[in-house]
């Protein structure tokens, strides 16, 4: 079993989705805390449903991202969590809070990494006029979208995908691959070697 800390900024269906893994009995995890940057966020209603203490911790009441990253390592830290989730958390960490927790980070990315990386993913694959896109879980290291890939999976783009049929068809596989990789990650089976994950 493994201590999770997710880090959301909106609807939170990727929590979601971990919440329903855990409960169904596919996940051997605990949601020890949930973080929002956004005190509108639907997905601290879903962590409150789910009896998960969430915090709201927004960038406009520290002087700088730093000091609103140590908040946040402080927060993790005293929750003895294992590894640190971002869905859909909407901001670039700075190095305060990635060096805290190295190769203990993961993000999803709604394209194909190392294609489309940074916002508007699927937006960008509709447009270049990509045959296939999906999605990444990768560990997050001090790029955008750079650090090591753990699982991905492909969906295609068809010729009358829009940037919101893509995000759906995106979704749907998001919400498998992300408990999937966590699962792997509290089973031991993740070996980094050099920046290539291997799957034991
Ligand atoms: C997802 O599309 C994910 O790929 C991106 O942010 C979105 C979060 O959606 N990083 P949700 O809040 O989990 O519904």
């Amino acid at each position: 079993m493994i201590n999770l800390g997710v880090l959301v900024s909106g609807s939170g269906t990727n929590l979601q989705a971990i919440i329903d893994g855990i409960d169904a009995g596919r996940l051997d995890a605990k949601i020890k805390i949930v973080i929002s940057n956004n005190a509108n966020a639907y997905a601290i209603e879903r962590a409150k449903k789910h009896n998960i203490p969430a915090f709201i911790i927004q960038d406009s009441h520290f002087k700088t991202r730093e000091d609103s990253d140590r908040h946040i390592v402080e927060i993790i830290k005293s929750h003895s969590v294992d590894l640190v989730v971002l869905a859909g958390f909407m901001r670039l960490l700075t190095p305060v809070l990635i060096k805290s927790f190295p190769m203990r980070i993961i993000n999803i990315h709604p394209a194909l990494l190392p294609a489309f990386p940074g916002l508007h993913a699927q937006k960008k694959a509709v447009e270049y006029g990509a045959k296939f896109s999906g999605c990444t879980v990768h560990f997050v290291d001090e790029g955008v979208d750079t650090g090591p890939i753990i699982i991905q999976a492909v969906v295609s783009v068809d010729d009358n995908d829009t940037e919101e049929t893509l995000s759906k068809k995106i979704q749907k596989e998001e919400h498998k691959i992300y408990p999937e990789a966590i699962r792997l990650f509290a089973e031991g089976r993740i070996e980094l070697k050099g920046r290539k994950v291997v799957i034991l």
